[in-house]
């Protein structure tokens, strides 16, 4: 098939239902999503969504935070847009239904939570279920609009990019890229359809399942990372990765946070001796900066052996904790442990991206006509560390911009000449079952590099462990390449090939980084280098690069 839109928008989180919600007004708006419109990385949100609405509160401290947080590298003109921007987002979401908790402190005043680096309340939340309340209603909005049509079950290949060269000023001709579209594997039928779009915006989220260990859904493979970077788009700062310091530790329990808001309600981290040891790292102790949490609980865990640490909230009145946490409360209740009475076992895993694809102050990224927004966005936001509940107003924020930058475009959009297709170059064979034989190599592929980058590229990283796992991917990604024409396209082949490119591209980021900032720690450069490293580490395609 071949589909055309004004916008076609590639996710179905926050990020991509914000912009469609408003860009429905100047156009039609095609939402693909690879799995069900709900398996989203904001479905899964617990904490909330982090803006100034309390009256102890300013811009300023929040921009503060913003910054101390992101340790250097955060864009102050964006920190200052993002932050100010907030509160009016936030309205829109409450008129369109969204419902915040509220009236605890005074009547019909949002209840504002705590979370690590904040130095004020204001954490706006739906109990521990505030992604979920959010994507519901937006879904909600998206389905009544006519405008608004969403494809499940579409997973993106590839974008399509135009080579177009253009006349500036009497004789110099430059190249432009422009993106026109996208060709995408449609699940259930194995069919690859093309979208044809004025504009493209990639929202697809982070890259969590890099890691053995991650608070994000399966759906977190880094698509959006890895189709941008094949087209030619800039992206920078991949090495940092933020690890949540407390994922739940526990064999049936997959993916699942405990919500950094329990500690902002007075949880404290302990060992399994019932020792508490974050007065050892920092003096804001429990709720310092997540990279501080995370090393200090991993740190404890190699000196004493343990496979976990245990977050205790168990002192705070029964009722509140199943009240404020009912999710986290049932969740570990089905588990056999009972949060009122019991401590939480609980591990780091990675849980966000901070580097992404590099976008200017409307979401634009390098080629023309593409966007990103989200986590597969480098807004210059959160620089080398995010503070916490940040993303989901950033994703808001950056919806808004590139709505409104498209409004402004999209006429001229409309007179651009229809470009040809080219025939995909998947699109052969792709009627046929995936070979079982071959498929063993696709999980085992998969498996092999979730370790390594958690062993090799995780919270503390060497050189030495750096360059090896470099090595030991670029083995992997020959390999998929040498079978890849063997097995036709499924959507698991184009995960793994997806994951393996953005393994290697946290590690040439991380590698080019020569100093410890932020979320990136490496012992063989332990100390912040503000001389030479004040600055992005940017990775683009090269020419040779299939
Ligand atoms: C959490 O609830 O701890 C996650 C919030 C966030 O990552 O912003």
């Amino acid at each position: 098939m071949n589909y055309q839109f004004d916008y076609l928008v590639i996710g179905s989180g926050i990020a991509g239902l914000s912009f469609a919600l408003k860009a429905a007004r100047t156009g039609t708006v095609a939402i693909v999503t690879k799995k069900d419109k709900l398996e989203t990385s904001t479905n899964y949100a617990q904490g909330g969504i982090a803006s100034v609405l309390g009256p102890d509160d300013s811009f300023q401290l929040h921009i503060q935070d913003t910054l101390t947080a992101g340790d250097g590298l955060c864009h102050e003109d964006v920190v200052q847009m993002v932050v100010r921007c907030g509160p009016e987002r936030i309205q829109e979401l409450v008129e369109m239904g969204v419902a915040f908790n509220r009236g605890t402190v005074k009547a019909d005043a949002f209840d504002l939570g705590r979370e690590g680096g904040h130095s004020r309340n204001r954490i706006v939340h739906a109990q521990d279920l505030t992604g979920q309340a959010v994507e519901k209603v937006l879904i909600a909005r998206a389905e009544e609009n006519p405008n608004i049509h969403i494809f499940e079950n579409h997973l993106v290949l590839d974008l399509l990019i135009q080579h177009q060269s253009i006349r500036s000023g009497s004789i110099s001709i430059q190249q432009q890229d422009i993106c026109r579209g996208a060709y995408v594997l449609e699940s259930e039928t194995q069919e690859i359809h093309s979208f044809l779009a004025n504009a493209v915006l990639l929202c697809t989220g982070g890259a969590g399942k890099v890691y053995l260990y991650t608070s994000n859904p399966d759906v977190a493979t880094g698509d959006g990372l890895a189709i941008a970077y094949r087209a030619g788009a800039r992206l920078a700062n991949l090495e940092f990765v933020q690890f949540h310091p407390t994922c739940l530790y526990h064999p049936q329990a997959k993916n699942f946070l405990i919500s950094e808001a329990v500690r902002g309600e007075g949880g404290r981290l302990i060992d399994k001796r019932g020792r508490a040891f974050m007065q050892n790292y920092h003096p804001l102790k429990d709720l310092a900066f997540r990279d501080i949490v995370a090393r200090a609980i991993d740190t404890e865990m190699k000196k004493t052996g343990d496979d976990c640490v245990f977050l205790d909230i168990s002192h705070k009145d029964a009722d509140f904790l199943r009240r404020r946490f009912p999710n986290i409360y049932q969740k570990c209740l089905s588990l056999g442990i009972d949060i009122t009475t019991d401590p939480i076992p609980v591990v780091p895993a990675a849980h966000y991206m901070c580097g992404g694809i590099l976008t200017d102050k409307k979401g634009r990224s390098s080629i023309e006509s593409l966007y990103a927004i989200g986590e597969c966005a480098c807004t210059g936001l959160h620089g080398a560390n995010r503070l916490a509940s940040n993303s989901l107003l950033e994703a808001m924020v950056y919806g808004h911009e590139a709505a409104m930058d498209c409004a402004g475009q999209i006429d001229s959009w409309r007179k651009r000449k229809l470009p040809e297709i080219p025939e995909c170059f998947a699109g052969k064979g792709s009627q046929n079952e995936p070979m079982l034989s071959e498929m063993v190599l696709i999980a085992h592929n998969w498996d092999i590099i979730r370790r390594l980058m958690w062993n090799y590229v995780g919270i503390v990283r060497t050189d030495k462990r750096l360059t090896l796992a470099q090595n030991h991917i670029a083995q992997i990604r020959m390999e998929i390449r040498e079978h890849m024409p063997n097995i036709p396209i499924n959507a698991d082949l184009l995960e793994l090939q997806n994951l393996a490119l953005v393994a290697d591209l946290i590690i040439r980021c991380a590698i080019q980084r020569k100093e410890s900032r932020g979320l990136h720690y490496n012992l063989d450069h332990p100390l912040k280098d503000d001389e030479n490293w004040l600055k992005d580490t940017v990775v683009v395609r090269r020419d040779a690069e299939e």
